[in-house]
């Protein structure tokens, strides 16, 4: 599936917002070009308004003061004033809405009834949580690391950290022990917050050893606190592990919201990048949940009494800003889901949006693929009535999921919002505005409000500014929820996204920009690939590889893949006495997921005898990804190569 094909077939198909959908919205095309016109002008005026959509403790007097100049990037967003985001997200609420449902809960056995927690329930629960952190001593500032399935106790942990301004890092139940602890160690983390099990998709995941397992490799002063899910069987080591069910029990209703400056950090979230293992993005109290709450609001056209309902799992960013923090600031009813689209059958989906009568849904465009191939019925069974914005998240749409989405769940009514935004920026920055701009198969269309994108010539670093037009993306100024550092790196931060184009901000991703202005991304131009929506920097799956004793040396790169959108393509060059087999195959990829975690493993492995590099040694990657791609008639110049014969090899002996 090329992109460009993918533009070319659907440019022709463009739909306009419905009369309903202009007719219900917050914002209207005119409201937007308004609304944007004034944030790029006068960016100080517009967010000093916006910014007083959440409770300020002291009021900020001064707006932005971000630099994105070389050496000296400095992002910095209501900086004087101060702010609790737990209160912002449920005691401002109390008095209107105390018991208005805050979370549904939807377990990942139907036959489990879901549960409703009130906006008052919410705040004894999230004010006791946070008096055990403090009992288990846990400070402002300190980091918490929370490990859990998805489940209402993960929001309380978010929350009760914002509560007493700990800093807390998600690792998703998805990673293993070697990549939490890695992560405990980076932010050096008191607390470790897990769980039994992780029940998903009717298997269960085991957290608590997991988690034993990785604090094996961590400092004996990490406490671990354990939720109970399943009531599963779980060790025990006295004095470093507490139960928080039995606290919950003991402790106080209340807890007093810590005053934050708005620049302290809410959380750290480690991401993959091009290069080297995970990095800590960090994002900031203040700016973010401004941005987070308005993007929710304006994006899904969230009304009071709506139900809005993000797939996401809260161990990534989408999870934190569209389950978490953008819904419960805003007030809203959100469905947090502990299981997967396809279980017990592929309707799952559209049954939870039946069952809680969902009005607004947002997935990836992986899970729309693996439901599409299943059949329609799965999704006419169910009533999807309800229903009145659908988004996407994560990777491009390709048309044929996005066609399928809007005819087949959305029976044409329903706005599609395909929103592009990264773990760095928390919130969306391309998309469109269900009541306000056309939607086109595949494109993200529009600028939010505060978004400044610009298409650079990826050779020259120049701004292009024809229509169409094709090249990298960056963002020519910041805005309230951009990242503020790399945990315990300043200079990477300023490395990995201010330093190949001087002045933006470097998002890795290429994109188009058509005749209308509308932004289509195509996906990402480094080394990181995209996963089912997840993304996974090839060099750490190299060098969990290479970490095997049969390994001499890997390459890593990403292919095109029906569902998944791309695959993990690995070549391996074995160690002189190894010799290739099946069994070797399926070592390797057990291997990489006990090192990484499930969604690493490699879909496809090629041995190698040797790898296409240059004569200084460099790994020709662009030959790699064309094999394994099998678009051999564009390898390009491959004259440069220290043995050109190796790339006959790899051709004839390509895998899968
Ligand atoms: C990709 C997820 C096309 C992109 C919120 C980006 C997208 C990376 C879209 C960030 C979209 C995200 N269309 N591509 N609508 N949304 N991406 O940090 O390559 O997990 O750089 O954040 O996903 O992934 P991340």
């Amino acid at each position: 599936m090329s992109t460009t094909t993918a533009i070319e077939k659907s440019e022709e198909k463009v739909y306009p917002p419905s009369s309903e959908a202009v007719a219900h919205a917050l914002i209207d095309a005119a409201k937007y070009d308004e609304m944007y016109a004034a944030s790029i002008n006068d960016p100080q005026a517009f967010w000093n308004e916006h910014g007083k959509r959440i409770d300020w403790i002291k009021p900020y007097t001064i707006v932005q003061n971000t630099s994105f100049e070389p050496g000296n990037v400095d992002i910095r967003w209501f900086e004087d004033g101060t702010l609790n985001v737990s209160a912002n997200c449920i005691d401002r609420h109390l008095p209107t809405r105390g018991n208005q449902t805050a979370i549904i809960f939807e377990p990942d056995d139907p036959k489990e009834p879901a549960q409703s927690i009130s906006y008052n329930d919410l705040h004894r629960r999230v004010c006791r949580m946070a008096n055990i952190l403090e009992d288990l001593g846990v400070r402002k500032g300190d980091r918490v690391v929370i490990y859990l399935p998805m489940i209402p106790e993960a929001a309380y942990a978010m929350l009760a950290c914002a509560r007493v301004g700990a800093i807390h890092s998600i690792v998703f139940a998805g990673f293993s022990p070697d990549a939490l602890a890695a992560r405990v160690n980076g932010s050096d983390a008191k607390v470790v917050i897990t769980a039994d099990e992780a029940p998903r998709g009717g298997r269960k995941t085991p957290l608590k050893s997991n988690a034993d397992a990785a604090l094996l490799h961590c400092k004996d002063t990490v406490k671990c606190l354990v939720v109970k899910r399943t009531g599963g069987q779980t060790t025990w080591v006295d004095g470093r592990d507490f139960d928080y069910n039995e606290m919950a029990l003991e402790a106080d209703d209340y807890s007093k919201p810590a005053e934050m400056s708005a620049e302290d950090p809410l959380f750290i979230l480690y991401t993959s990048g091009s290069t080297g293992q995970p990095k800590g993005v960090v994002h900031s109290s203040g700016g973010y949940l401004v941005f987070a709450s308005m993007t929710h609001e304006y994006v899904f056209d969230y009304h009071d009494g709506d139900v809005f309902w993000c797939t996401a799992d809260v161990g990534w960013v989408t999870g934190h800003s569209y389950i978490v923090y953008g819904p419960l600031a805003n007030g809203a009813t959100t469905v947090m889901f502990e299981g997967v689209p396809t279980y017990p059958d592929a309707s799952r989906f559209w049954q939870v949006c039946d069952k809680h009568k969902v009005n607004q849904f947002y997935t990836a465009p992986t899970a729309l693929r693996a439901l599409m191939g299943q059949g329609n019925e799965f999704v006419e069974k169910c009533d999807l009535s309800s229903l009145r914005i659908l988004g996407t998240v994560g990777e491009p749409i390709n048309p044929e999921a996005w066609n399928w989405y809007h005819d087949v769940v959305g029976k044409g009514r329903c706005p599609i919002v395909d929103t592009w935004w990264q773990t760095e920026t928390g919130g969306h920055l391309l998309t469109p505005l269900p009541g306000a701009h056309a939607t086109k198969p595949g494109s993200a269309m529009k600028p939010f409000f505060g978004v400044n994108p610009v298409v650079l010539d990826p050779h020259s670093g120049e701004e292009i500014d024809s229509y169409p037009c094709e090249g990298v993306l960056c963002l020519k100024d910041s805005w309230p929820s951009q990242m503020r550092t790399v945990w315990g790196d300043h200079e990477r931060f300023e490395k990995t996204y201010f330093s190949d184009y001087k002045g933006y901000y470097f998002a890795g991703d290429g994109c188009k920009r058509d005749d209308d202005g509308d932004y289509w991304i195509t996906g990402r131009v480094d080394d990181v690939i995209n996963v089912s929506g997840h993304r996974m920097g090839t060099a750490e799956v190299e060098s969990a590889l290479v970490a095997h004793a049969a390994v001499a040396e890997a390459a890593v790169v990403g292919y095109p893949h029906d569902i998944k959108g791309q695959g993990i393509y690995c070549y391996v060059t074995l160690m002189n006495d190894r010799e290739p087999s099946d069994a070797l195959v399926k070592e390797l990829r057990q291997w990489v997921r006990t090192e990484i975690g499930p969604i690493a493993s490699p879909d496809v492995i090629q041995w190698a005898p040797g790898l296409p590099k240059t004569r200084s040694g460099k790994i020709m990657r662009r030959i790699l990804r064309k094999i394994a791609e099998n678009d051999f008639g564009s390898l390009g110049d491959t004259s440069t190569l220290a043995d050109p014969s190796v790339v006959d090899d790899l051709i004839a002996n390509r895998a899968g």
